[in-house]
């Protein structure tokens, strides 16, 4: 069973202004295929610095700390090493690339993947079955990649993308504010169905409480100051939604 582990991982911005500031400060985290997590935390203590880190940007160095899936060293692996070998990150803010279609996209992301190219006439069955799944319209295939997107259809090419890819472990990091009652629904049946389908392990990164009225994880972690300061089962998500994020801001703070 595929498992993603991060240990004692510290990471610091690599350049700007703020060189060299610690953000993430110890995180222990581990998530497997079948299982979803959510990580849950306030606005700026780091969880996009998590994603990216694990997604391997430039800009956010590990300083200390692990990350291994199936005892495979990642943070050895390249951008696309890190696809092949099963992880799927979702950009919070995708680049729009007008002249390429979803359809090319997906295709080049396919053949990154599996390392060979999917004939043509194997794709085209292989998406419409995908999209048609997913209830997504033909005609969003021939769209201008990320190209006027609204977030629900966004996040409808976040999840066609692993409805495509069947990654072993989806880190998605969700927008803030961008997420309308439609993006979320999206997101939500998403991730439910892969968690459902036992093969893909999600990591559902969000400020958003709400969004658990949708989608049930297994577990929550609470995020705060670089680090996760408390776990718990659903549970977690309730009082989170009802109490805020207030009593974990001095875990946070304090370590
Ligand atoms: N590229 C960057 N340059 C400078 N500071 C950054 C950068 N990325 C993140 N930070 C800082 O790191 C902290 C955590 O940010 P972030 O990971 O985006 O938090 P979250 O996703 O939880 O809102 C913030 O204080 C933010 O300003
Ligand atoms: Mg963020």
């Amino acid at each position: 069973m595929a498992t993603l582990e991060i240990r004692d991982l510290h990471v610091s911005v690599a350049d700007g202004a703020e060189d060299g500031k610690e953000i993430l400060r110890g995180v222990d985290l581990t998530v497997k295929a079948g299982e979803t997590h959510a990580l849950m935390g306030p606005n700026g203590s780091g969880k996009s610095t998590l994603a990216y880190a694990v997604a391997g940007h430039p800009k956010y160095q590990v300083t200390s700390g692990t990350v291994t899936l199936d005892g495979e060293d990642v943070l050895a692996m390249s951008v696309d090493e890190r696809a092949r070998a099963g992880l799927f990150l979702a950009m919070q803010y995708p680049v729009e690339v007008p002249g390429v279609s979803v359809s090319n996209f997906l295709r080049s992301a396919i053949t990154a993947v599996r390392g060979e190219a999917p004939k043509l006439r194997d794709f085209a069955k292989e998406l419409k079955a995908a999209m048609d799944a997913l209830s997504i319209d033909p005609a969003f295939a021939q769209r201008s990649l990320n190209e006027g997107f609204s977030g629900g259809e966004k996040k409808r090419h976040e999840i066609l993308q692993l409805e495509l890819l069947k990654p072993k472990i989806a880190v998605l990091d969700e927008t803030d504010s961008g997420l309308d009652v439609d993006a979320l629904k999206v997101v939500s049946e998403g991730v439910n169905r892969f968690g459902a389908a036992g093969e893909t392990g999600t990591l559902l990164i969000t400020h958003y409480t709400r969004i658990l009225r949708y989608v049930k994880p297994d577990f929550v972690h609470v995020f705060s100051g670089g680090r996760v300061v408390a776990q718990g089962g659903p549970e977690l998500a309730d009082e989170l939604e009802s109490e805020g994020y207030e009593k974990y801001a001095k875990a946070g703070a304090s370590a």
